[in-house]
């Protein structure tokens, strides 16, 4: 990305990992190990990890969030979790329509959007999953799944609501496969293709505001390949996430030689 235009954004989801002991000891060892970086630094992490985290990270730079949320305020939801018990735990942000929860769970654009809009009226960041499956990549329709995703992920949510959120882009075929992500080439095009569906629809000062992540086998090898690419503003990692050293280098991406 062009440095001095958004600050980048690493972000880590853990997915369903980590006990509460296993997330503050990873953190213990963090801190000191990223203690120089200017980059915003955001965790995805368990329901039950969220609010010792978020406790233990107040004075830091460091933001907790979760994984997903309920799209309802309360009610006889049994096992789902809302908005405001994520806030109230200490969740700044919150990951909404992840591929693994789109497919595993059925979740579809119209059911992303209310989550959206739940989050926002909870004073939640959202932090908004796209991306196309192999198949569809393969028939030509990335673009045509990326814009139905941002249109109706997004539907109803005024311009300045946009600029508070963040957009992360992961293509589904590279998610969880080590060392086969996307070429920094693809996540440019990609991500140049949303931020221009996002200035056709709310305008240019949104998409150039809002932060559009890529996500999908992000490591410390290749984290600087993506963020030197000018529309890259941040990365969403799984895998490498779960290590403290693998974070660590890639949050403090820029000290890495290449
Ligand atoms: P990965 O996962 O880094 O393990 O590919 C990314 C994600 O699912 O957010």
């Amino acid at each position: 990305m062009v440095q001095g235009a958004r600050t980048p954004v690493i972000a880590g989801n853990w997915k369903m990992h980590k006990t509460i002991e296993e997330a503050e000891e990873f953190i213990n060892a963090l801190i000191p190990a990223i203690a120089e970086t200017l980059n915003h630094v955001y965790l995805a992490v368990p329901f039950t990890a969220i609010k010792s985290l978020a406790d233990r990270l107040q004075q830091t730079h460091l933001v907790i969030g979760a994984q997903n949320l309920n799209d309802a305020a309360e009610g006889a939801f049994t096992g789902e979790i809302s908005g405001r018990m994520l806030k109230d735990a200490g969740a700044k942000f919150v990951i909404i329509g992840h591929s693994e929860r789109r497919q595993g769970f059925g979740e579809s654009n119209t059911f992303i959007n209310r989550k959206v809009i739940r989050a926002l009226s909870e004073g939640l960041q959202p932090m908004l999953c796209i991306g196309e499956t192999f198949e569809e990549r393969e028939e030509g329709k990335t673009h045509s799944v990326l814009e139905t995703q941002i249109i109706e992920g997004l539907k109803g949510i005024a311009a300045q609501q946009i600029e508070k959120m963040i957009i992360a882009y992961e293509p589904v075929w590279a998610i969880g496969k080590g060392h086969h992500a996307a070429t920094p080439k693809e996540a440019q095009q990609e991500h140049r293709y949303c931020r221009g569906v996002i200035a056709d629809h709310w305008g240019k000062e949104a998409a150039n505001s809002l932060p559009i992540l890529y996500g999908g086998s992000v490591n410390p090898e290749n984290v600087r390949s993506f963020l030197d690419q000018p529309d890259v503003d941040g990365v969403l990692v799984g895998g490498a996430s779960l290590c403290v050293d693998a974070f660590a280098q890639i949050v403090n991406y820029q000290t890495i030689n290449v």
